[in-house]
């Protein structure tokens, strides 16, 4: 004869469940909570399934597959002859059972979800969670592309054809060797052929084994912000700059410097009286976001800089593909005889961001490092990106599409420029853009610059704020940033009317 369940510990008849879903769930879920909370504390006799069935108004059945879940998971055990018990758990504090039980979709009180809450925002005080809420991002711009969205490539001309013929010829027959785990440095093709690229269109004189793949260049930022620093250990970057990437020091603890940024690059003398710093990340060929490129004096006052302090030196190279007048200056990286410089690339600017492929050369002693860190956190990048880049590249894809790019990006840089308004209040003029795929224009004052932006965004214009890019606690500049190269000619033309229009109208 089965017991009732009200001479019971437990009382069941506390869980109220919604008949419009799944019962057994649902009373899993209940029956969870209340072991991981201490309701229901080791040793306790749990109903006959019948009886628990009958307190509940559910068929047994619902019952009898909620212990059967629990059972499984270890919370119950039944003795033989003797019905079923709570397990015998260890005891969890009240604050941690109802933080666990932020992955359950019912059974929760008001209560426990005030606790919940109060246990995460607890949490995020501490360590990277509170780092992370304290160096946000805004997301990203999403949508199709339109003028003048920042960091979009012709990405309408990227040959998706031959980009689907070789994605299907790889998978119709793939190698079982490619199907394991790979390198976790990156498909060896792959960087063979990113070392010759580079060593030919960059004079970087670098092998395939000093290549790691990356999921873009943020990546490979963020593996050295990981590898490179200590908490609390001292980072320069460029001010304005790029913001993901001081967050991403940020990010490991340690402390981000601003250093100003002049006509000839990065200010090494205001670098020189940093004391005690580690590292400095530069974009020296095109300098996000004032487009400035660093003379060679400052890179090898940088150089000189790196080798006197054992530092680091991260060198973005993020759009090197696009340069259209004067002969591009020899990356940082390939004037390093030190082995200071860890350089990044990325395909995102000659393909498509969203595609999520970049790449890191490094100095020889840093490679194994790397590569055993991108190992321990994603093994390797996903192979059939990689294999498709590889077939792309050694077909001469590649090479054709930067000239297609180049030559959009300079056409689309030239509709900008001939469609420039005059004469607005406080507007600079366009300045000449001999590289990369944004430009800024100075703007009078931060009152003025935001005036312009909302102006613009009222008539469909996407423009960024210089004063954005500054760190918090600098006195920023007032501008606007333009990409040009999100969208064909005829659509910036379009733009430029409007945003004629709209500025002239006050
Ligand atoms: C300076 C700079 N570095 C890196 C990136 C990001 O590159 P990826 O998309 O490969 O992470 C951007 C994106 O716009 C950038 O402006």
């Amino acid at each position: 004869m089965s017991e009732s369940p009200l001479t019971l510990s437990f009382d069941p008849t506390g869980i109220v469940l919604d008949r419009r879903q799944g019962l057994s769930r649902q009373l899993y879920q209940a029956l969870r909570l209340r072991v991981l909370d201490g309701r229901l504390s080791s040793g306790t006799r749990l109903p006959a399934s019948r009886d628990l069935a009958a307190a509940l108004a559910l068929s047994r059945n619902s019952v009898v597959r909620a212990y059967d879940q629990l059972y499984a998971e270890g919370f119950i055990e039944s003795r033989v002859g003797d019905g079923t018990y709570v397990s015998q758990l260890p005891k969890l504090s009240t604050k941690l059972s109802t933080g666990l039980s932020l992955g359950f979709s019912t059974g929760l009180s008001t209560k426990s979800l005030e606790d919940t809450e109060d246990s995460s925002s607890k949490l995020i005080h501490n360590g990277p969670l509170k780092r992370l809420q304290n160096h946000h991002l805004p997301p990203p711009k999403s949508g199709p592309p339109r003028a003048f969205r920042v960091g979009i490539p012709a990405f309408d001309l990227f040959p998706f054809e031959v980009w689907a013929k070789l994605q299907a010829a790889f998978w119709r027959n793939p190698e079982p060797a490619a199907l394991g785990y790979g390198d976790p440095a990156g498909e060896p093709q792959l960087r063979e052929l990113i070392a010759t690229y580079l060593r030919r269109s960059r004079g970087l004189s670098c092998t395939a084994e000093q290549i790691v793949i990356t999921s873009g260049a943020q990546q490979a930022i963020s593996l050295c912000a990981q590898l490179l620093l200590e908490a609390g250990e001292r980072v320069a970057v460029e001010n304005p700059g790029y913001r993901a990437a001081g967050n991403a020091f940020a990010l490991t603890g340690a402390s981000v410097h601003g250093i100003a940024v002049d006509n000839d690059g990065l200010d090494c003398a205001a670098l020189n009286a940093l004391a005690d710093c580690r590292l400095a990340y530069v974009t020296p060929a095109h300098q996000y976001p004032t487009g400035v490129t660093m003379s060679l004096a400052r890179r090898l006052e940088l150089l000189a800089w790196a080798e006197r302090n054992g530092s680091w030196i991260v060198e973005d190279d993020y759009d090197g593909e696009y340069r259209y007048s004067g002969a591009p200056l020899a990356p940082l990286a390939a004037l390093d005889r030190r082995g200071r410089v860890l350089y990044v690339g990325t395909f995102g600017k000659i393909a498509f961001p969203a595609l999520r492929l970049g790449y890191l050369v490094l100095p020889r002693q840093l490679v194994q490092p790397f590569a055993q860190c991108r190992a321990l956190a994603v093994r390797h990048s996903e192979v059939g990106t990689q294999a498709v880049m590889a077939r792309f590249m050694a077909q001469g894809h590649f090479q054709r599409h930067i000239r297609r790019m180049r030559r959009a990006a300079l056409s689309r840089r030239n509709a900008l420029q001939a469609g420039w308004p005059v004469d607005i209040p406080g507007l600079g003029s366009m300045p000449e853009v001999s590289a990369g795929l944004h430009v800024k224009v100075d703007v009078d004052n931060l009152a003025r610059e935001q005036v312009l932006i909302a102006q613009a965004e009222a008539v469909g214009v996407e423009l960024n704020a210089l004063s954005d890019y500054w760190l918090p606690g600098s006195v920023p500049q007032a501008g606007l940033v333009l990409g040009f190269a999100a969208v064909p000619e005829a659509d910036i033309a379009d733009a430029l009317g409007r945003l004629r229009q709209a500025w002239k109208q006050r």
